[in-house]
């Protein structure tokens, strides 16, 4: 059986084991799937260990999505752009590195949600890693001008900078938001969650039949999709979907074989996440 595992900190609650082990009974694949949990100072012990013990391929979720990119030994263009691996791929020379998590949401915005991105004007609130992984993925897909604000304006500079696109990408101050107009994609790539929550954002931010998309899902996209609702935006999209999709596009990657996501979208909706 083929070993794999996601590596987080925390990561007991990471729903990548079940994904995975859906994907492998669906698909006929038979593969092992654990979650490792690492401190950010034991990342690179915990995946030596892991290859040492026959591991041919992982997720890295947070922290570790930055690290991960500088122990590999081959960068996918996608990961390259975004700085940061999401996909590991065991090679006979080291990792191979990948970033699935922003076509995994472009596909889960286009296709399950039925979204046209193209010429859509965009907001991306954060400049961490979540937004620095998903935004060429958006520019690629065809959005508009994107405007990137941010709690420290310092980061949404450089991630305006690294995204080498100043015709189309304007960093601008979070104070301001409420000066731009407003947005047919509004995303919401912040781990502000409850209790450390955003600053209170104007509900006309969101155009007539425009989206807001939480990156996250669960207890945690629940602030933002309210004032999402209140905002009357006409999709309100959190993250579960990008999730799933983004697992596919890692099992993909490892397996050969791309795995049908509707059913299991639908079994962790059903369950409550
Ligand atoms: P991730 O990989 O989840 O993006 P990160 O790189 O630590 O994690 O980035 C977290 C993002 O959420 C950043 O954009 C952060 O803003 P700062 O760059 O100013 O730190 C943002 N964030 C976190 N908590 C926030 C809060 N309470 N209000 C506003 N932004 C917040």
């Amino acid at each position: 059986v083929q070993r794999y595992a996601v590596i987080g900190h925390p990561v007991a609650h990471s729903l990548s084991p079940r994904i995975h082990a859906a994907f492998g009974r669906q698909t006929g694949i038979a593969l092992e799937y654990t979650a490792i949990d690492a401190a950010p100072e034991d990342f690179d012990a915990a995946l030596a260990e892991f290859a040492a013990e026959g591991g041919v391929g992982a997720n890295v979720t947070l922290p570790h999505k930055a690290r991960a990119s500088q122990i590999c030994t081959y960068l996918s263009d996608a990961a390259q752009r975004a700085g940061a691996v999401n996909t590991l791929i065991r090679t006979a020379t080291g990792w191979q590195g990948d970033n699935t998590d922003g076509v995994g949401l472009v596909r889960d915005l286009t296709e399950r949600h039925g979204l046209d991105l193209r010429a859509r004007r965009t907001l991306l609130i954060g400049a961490g890693g979540a937004a620095r992984g998903i935004a060429p993925s958006l520019l690629d897909a065809g959005i508009g001008d994107l405007f990137i604000v941010n709690r420290t304006p310092e980061r949404a500079d450089a991630l305006a900078d690294a995204l080498a696109l100043p015709g189309r990408v304007h960093p601008r101050y979070l104070d301001d938001v409420g000066s731009l107009g407003n947005f047919d994609l509004v995303i919401n790539a912040t781990s502000a969650t409850r209790g450390a929550a955003l600053p209170s954002l104007p509900v006309n931010l969101v155009a007539p039949r425009g989206a807001a998309v939480d990156l996250s899902y669960g207890e945690a996209a629940v602030d933002f999709l309210a004032w999402a609702r209140s905002a009357r935006a006409h999709d309100c999209i959190d993250g579960l979907g990008m999730l799933v999709e983004q697992a596919a596009e890692s099992f993909h990657r490892w397996h050969k074989v791309r795995p049908e996501t509707d059913a299991v979208y639908a079994m962790l909706r059903d369950r409550g996440a």
